[in-house]
């Protein structure tokens, strides 16, 4: 397996489509080349995943335990409601990141509660898909220390 496993949510298959306004005009697999070179350039692999699903992110999370060193994930809606991703994170004693393309705090109130954030050992959010890079830079001096 990769050092780093970058999980996304629901709906995140359709950036680029999907409220370009909000989410910006990259796509998915935009994000993921660009994942691909900054973790090349940083000299770490990478595992870049996205479901719609919440139990198959959930199964994810789980296999991935004891083969990587760091996750990033994005959850997407997941990240305002699944008590189920919380759990499952929480088996990893190793570094989390919570990214988000646009700033929920900034958006509807339902979206200001995150069940990912007391895991987070950090949170990018309102960056757009450059967060995702800050993310590997920040997870790069993570798994180094
Ligand atoms: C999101 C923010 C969430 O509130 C929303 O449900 C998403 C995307 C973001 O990246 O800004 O699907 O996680």
């Amino acid at each position: 397996m990769a050092d780093i496993l970058i999980l996304n949510g629901p709906n995140l298959n359709m950036l680029g489509v999907r409220e370009p306004e909000i989410y910006g005009s990259e796509s998915l697999e935009d994000i993921k080349s660009r994942c691909t070179k900054k973790a090349q350039s940083l000299a770490m692999t990478i595992e870049f995943k996205q479901s719609n699903h919440e139990g198959e992110l959930v199964e994810w999370i789980q296999k991935a335990l004891g083969h990587i060193k760091g996750i990033i994930i994005n959850a997407a809606a997941y990240t305002h409601t699944s008590v189920a991703i919380h759990d499952a994170l929480k088996l990893h004693n190793i570094p989390i990141i919570e990214v988000h393309l646009s700033d929920p705090m900034t958006r509807e109130e339902f979206r200001h509660f995150s069940y990912i954030e007391p895991l987070a050992a950090h949170v990018i959010k309102g960056r757009g898909a450059s967060g995702y890079s800050e993310a590997l830079e920040i997870m790069k001096n993570e798994i180094s220390q």
